[in-house]
């Protein structure tokens, strides 16, 4: 990319790199952390950031303010700003029969020691997230989500891609006017999108107040802007000068405004109308083009909502009356289990397809193994099955007089239906996991994709649309066969495209002779690993970058702490400060797995991993120095006296040669510490290494 070497470059020519760097290295941030869509490859950002590292010790007084150098961790990833509410946005009290709505009336009633009539707005219950809008003199100045009433989210980019919100409003209005509504996504939207998302392989969302939420809540507003969000306005927060005296009103001005108004608002003048408007909107629900979970009445007169007042966190003058659950009646015929990208085992029944409040159902979640068993669920069974606001049905209960005579209880498999590995179900967890991890087909892709991702082994070139490709061809299916890929490549031993002819890498479409050689370059030079990369690589549940860390100070070599899980050790790693039990077993239990010892064996023949040295130990008595542990030792079990050597910057070593600096010598000691003897070396007892493994660092 950059032609001069550093020693020839002039004051301005250096000068003009840093400043490209610097630019090149924030559209990438940008493009890598907001948008979820890598504009360099790992390579090139980090060739970028050593470049720029060499021109700053060269040339230091060229140092950029804005140099990528002065930035630490994860740029730009601060989420959104915080926004107080200057006036709560406050949540609603939930009745769910007509008679808790009667109740509710009458207290309302009571309250204003009235016995006249009540006028009520009832408003469709919009199922999305509320919004709060801020106008000052006309113009949308700040949108906030509701956040937890009093601290919302700032998203004003956000919502100013939501094409219904007026940017200036039109008509007469107050300077200061807080709008507030619901944002949704239109049921045709979410399918849309969901379809979108399932054929582009990503996660699809559960119900259409997901997706509103998750597109909502974008750092990067050009996602929000090709989500297409609608939205409906029903009240306000702050105005400095309240224009209107009810509810209608208000509504009256909101169209004024320009702002969407449901247009199945209605004015309930008696219990009676109330009834009607509820039956009414029942059965129109499902045939609306947005998910509705109840309605909400308002006291449409705001003298009365004002001495009406409010609870903590609800106001006296409103209430949301919340739709049963849509239900009907069906059989399950057959449960199957669904292996999730992460291993988890999830019952689903196949049902006899059955219409629920308007959608043609035919399966429904059984969530996992223990409902099944709580329930009492089987094949066969005649079930009440639920649509919940939520898209994926659940099944609510069996109708045991209808149980076939033959029905047994469904058992739930504990090998993965996918691979065969064992499946395990941790204390405390209600999932049964495949523990298939690295080979198992459902997960091995997500693995692969996690194996080559930029804290693991990083390797440029190879990152998840290739990976993806690849393994649908079968061109690399485990973490060794991107080991293996140069050389059966050359070996004629590619695989056949549907022709059946054998095809090369870079005989592939979008493939030529330089991307493959860089894929190999990349694919070789990480042939060498450190050892935390190493462990995180291996996705191991709960292992992150930080617990691989952990792992490799404790250990220092690969082998050793391999050798200890093998054996079962919990004991060395629980006494790591930041690793649990429970994540101990998840540790010990990975390494147990015959498939995953065969994947790292097989690792091992094409890479290797570096011992672990901590450079923060580098003044200690031992940095630096090879140690020969012999005899047994007292205080310490050889692993942790291994551990202590290399967490202090030693090299522990079996055998005792010229290269020895010391040998700590335990009871019993043999041919080791005569040798050492002879060789001059310096020997330590237990108690000596442990003194001056205490030392304080210089
Ligand atoms: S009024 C003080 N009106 O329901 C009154 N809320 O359960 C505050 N919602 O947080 C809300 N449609 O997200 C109101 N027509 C409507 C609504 C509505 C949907 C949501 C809103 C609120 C939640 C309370």
């Amino acid at each position: 990319m950059f032609e001069k070497p550093i020693s020839e470059l002039t004051p301005t020519e250096a000068s003009a790199e840093l400043a490209y760097i610097a630019q090149e290295m924030a559209k990438s941030d940008i493009a890598y952390y907001q948008q979820d869509n890598p504009y360099l490859t790992d390579a090139e950002y980090d060739s970028l950031k050593r470049r720029n590292e060499e021109l700053e010790a060269r040339f230091p007084e060229l140092i950029r303010t804005d140099s990528p150098s002065k930035k630490i961790g994860a740029p730009l990833q601060s989420g959104f700003a915080k926004v107080k509410h200057r006036f709560p946005m406050l949540s609603l009290g939930d009745v769910f029969s007509i008679e808790e709505v009667d109740d509710f009336v009458m207290g309302v009633k009571r309250f204003l020691n009235t016995s006249s009539d009540i006028v009520f707005m009832a408003e469709p219950k919009i199922d999305g997230l509320s919004f709060s809008a801020r106008y000052e003199q006309g113009r949308f100045v700040q949108g906030a989500t509701r956040g937890d009433g009093v601290l919302g989210e700032d998203i004003t980019a956000n919502l100013k891609t939501i094409k219904q919100l007026p940017q200036t409003l039109r008509g007469n209005y107050p300077d200061v006017l807080e709008v507030r509504g619901e944002v949704y996504m239109s049921k045709a939207d979410f399918f849309a999108i969901n379809e979108k998302y399932a054929a582009e392989g990503k996660k699809t969302f559960a119900n259409p107040r997901n997706a509103a939420a998750g597109s909502l809540r974008q750092l990067d507003s050009r996602i929000t802007a090709e989500r297409n969000l609608s939205i409906f306005a029903y009240t306000w927060g702050e105005v400095s000068t309240r224009m209107w005296d009810s509810q209608a009103d208000f509504f009256e001005h909101l169209k004024e405004w320009g702002f969407p108004i449901n247009p199945l608002n209605h004015l309930c003048h008696n219990l009676q109308d109330i009834e009607n408007n509820f039956n009414q909107l029942m059965e129109q629900r499902a045939s609306l083009a947005y998910d509705i979970d109840g309605i909400v009445y308002k006291v449409n007169d705001i003298a009365l909502q004002e001495r009406l007042g409010f609870l903590t966190r609800t106001p006296r003058w409103a209430i949301a009356h919340k739709f049963p659950a849509e239900q009907a009646i069906t059989t399950i015929q057959d449960i199957r289990i669904q292996v999730g990208r992460t291993g988890t085992l999830t019952p689903v029944a196949d049902l006899e397809p059955v219409n629920v409040g308007g959608v043609i159902v035919s399966h429904a979640t059984l969530h996992n193994e223990d409902e099944i068993k709580r329930k009492d669920i089987r094949i066969g069974d005649s079930v009440i099955i639920q649509r919940a606001g939520d898209v994926i049905p659940q099944v609510v209960g069996v109708l045991l007089d209808k149980r076939p005579q033959d029905s047994k209880p469904f058992i739930f498999p504990n090998r993965c239906p996918v691979c065969g590995a064992h499946a395990i179900r941790e204390e405390d967890e209600v999932a049964r996991r495949c523990t298939g991890g690295l080979t198992c087909p459902a997960q091995s892709q997500e693995r692969l994709i996690h194996f080559v991702s930029r804290e693991a082994f990083d390797i440029a070139g190879l990152g998840s649309s290739i990976i993806e490709d690849f393994y649908k061809e079968g061109i690399i299916r485990t973490p060794v066969d991107i080991f293996t890929l140069e050389q059966r490549n050359t070996a004629d031993d590619l695989f056949a495209n549907q022709k059946g002819s054998v095809l090369h890498l870079e005989q592939r479409a979008g493939w030529g002779k330089k991307s493959v050689d860089n894929l190999f370059k990349a694919i070789n030079a990480k042939r060498h690993i450190s050892m935390p990369r190493f462990i995180y690589a291996l996705g191991i549940r709960q292992v992150g970058a930080a617990t691989a860390l952990l792992l490799s100070k404790h250990y220092g070599n690969f082998e050793h702490f391999m050798s200890d899980m093998l054996a079962k050790e919990t004991g060395p790693l629980v006494s790591i400060d930041g690793i649990g039990p429970s994540m101990a077993t998840d540790i010990v239990e990975f390494f147990q797995e015959p498939h995953n010892q065969k994947t790292i064996h097989e690792l091992l023949q094409e890479i290797s991993i570096d011992d672990y040295v901590d450079t923060s130990a580098s003044n200690t008595p031992f940095s630096g120095k090879t140690l020969v542990f012999t005899g047994t030792l007292e205080h310490l079990t050889r692993s942790e006296a291994k551990a202590k050597a290399q967490s202090l910057g030693a090299k522990v070593s079996g055998s005792v040669s010229a290269k020895t600096d010391y040998v700590i010598m335990g009871a019993d000691a043999g041919s080791k510490a005569a040798k050492a003897q002879e060789l001059g070396i310096k020997i330590l007892t237990e108690a000596e290494f442990l003194e001056l493994a205490a030392t304080p660092q210089a």
